[in-house]
């Protein structure tokens, strides 16, 4: 079982766990940005014997991975170790598998420090590389000891790394409730209020923490924890195949708008919600721009999604926040009209 904190000061908590757990050598996994943004301001780890890999998904490999088990290897580490995880999803997710495999399963904390990495990729057991190409190919569900979650290290993030992050919190806020969606909504990203940021994340994080403990494997409901994502995958691949990628949170936002048209024609998800959702979003992510001739193209993508079965279009659709519907088969003709619409709001 995770302990999750949600922390204001990331040292004072990593340091009561460290203390709780007797261990013999304690490591820190970074990569060269939190190597040099985070790190400093965790005075616990100073003396820390630290492996750093490269930035970025692209290095979620194979060859890092074995790296940081040399490197564990290197640094002493036994079963009596810990790992801390400093950094965003890269970190967590390859940090979190070379722990759960290195002499069978070494304890790890997770210290998320991009908005994507704490309120999504620390928490819920998945960890894991990409492989032959494929996102995320191997990796096992590994809980880690404890996740902390703070807003402490935010301010050095790259501006579209924060908005990117924020809108996996939009849809955590629409699965839950009218009143977290438009508290969201208000959301001002020229001056960030770190203090009620972080009960946001708190209130977000128990979303995903409700869905993830009735379902820790992915048998059914955690499913819902897709939406946005059948769509938003398509225009993330379309972009990646044509060379021009968008932050995978970008693509999520432009994803939740179709899915939310969707939500609308099928369940009468009200419109009044629709239009707030598309003015956010255009207003803060801009808009992705597509023709109706791209249209095959999108459901072909949608089509070959992994979480799509036998062909047929699976999504988590919304008949109003909060009231959550997952395996709903989609046709490609209700795509085409849904593509339609989100042209429509967006002005393209
Ligand atoms: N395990 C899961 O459930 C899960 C869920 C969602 C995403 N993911 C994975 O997470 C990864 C994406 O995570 P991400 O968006 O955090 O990317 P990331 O880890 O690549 O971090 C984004 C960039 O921000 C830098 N950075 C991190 N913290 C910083 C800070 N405080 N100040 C300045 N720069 C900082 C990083 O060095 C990197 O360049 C992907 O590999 C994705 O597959 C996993
Ligand atoms: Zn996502």
């Amino acid at each position: 079982m995770t302990s999750l904190h949600i922390a204001g000061n990331v040292d004072a908590t990593l340091v009561s766990i460290i203390e709780g757990g007797n261990y013999n050598v304690v490591i820190a996994l970074v990569d060269e940005n939190t190597r040099e943004q985070v790190l400093p301001h965790v005075p616990c780890l100073r003396k820390a014997p630290v492996i750093e890999i490269p930035s970025g998904d692209d290095n979620k490999t194979l060859a890092t991975l074995t790296q940081v088990w040399q490197d564990l290897e290197r640094c002493g580490a036994t079963r009596q170790s810990l790992l801390v995880n400093l950094g965003g999803g890269v970190v967590t997710d390859l940090g979190g598998m070379a722990a759960a495999t290195f002499k069978r399963g070494i304890d790890f904390v997770n210290v998320p420090t991009t908005l994507l990495g704490a309120v999504d990729a620390a928490l819920g057991g998945k960890t894991g590389i990409n492989f032959n190409s494929l996102k995320n190919e191997i990796g096992v569900f590994a809980t880690p000891r404890a996740v902390i979650v703070s807003t402490e290290f935010f301010a050095t993030l790259p501006r579209e790394e924060f908005k990117s992050g924020f809108a996996e919190m939009l849809k955590h806020a629409m699965l839950d409730s009218c009143d977290s969606f438009s508290r969201l909504l208000a959301f001002d990203f020229e001056n960030i209020d770190y203090e009620s940021l972080l009960a946001q994340l708190k209130t977000s994080l128990q979303v995903k923490q409700r869905i993830v403990e009735q379902d820790p494997t992915e048998q059914g409901l955690r499913k819902a924890l897709n939406f946005g994502h059948t769509v938003g995958h398509a225009f993330e691949s379309k972009a990646l195949n044509e060379g021009n990628p968008v932050p995978h949170g970008y693509a999520v936002a432009w994803g939740l708008v179709v899915e939310v048209v969707l939500s609308h024609m099928m369940m009468d998800f009200p419109s009044s919600k629709l239009y707030s959702l598309a003015r956010f979003v255009k207003d803060n992510y801009g808009v992705f721009h597509i023709t109706c001739d791209h249209y095959d193209e999108l459901i072909g993508l949608m089509q070959h999604d992994k979480k799509s079965c036998a062909g047929e279009i699976n999504c988590t659709l919304l008949k109003e926040c909060g009231e959550v519907t997952i395996n709903n088969t989609v046709s490609p003709e209700s795509i085409k009209a849904a593509l339609d619409i989100y042209r429509d709001l967006m002005g393209i």
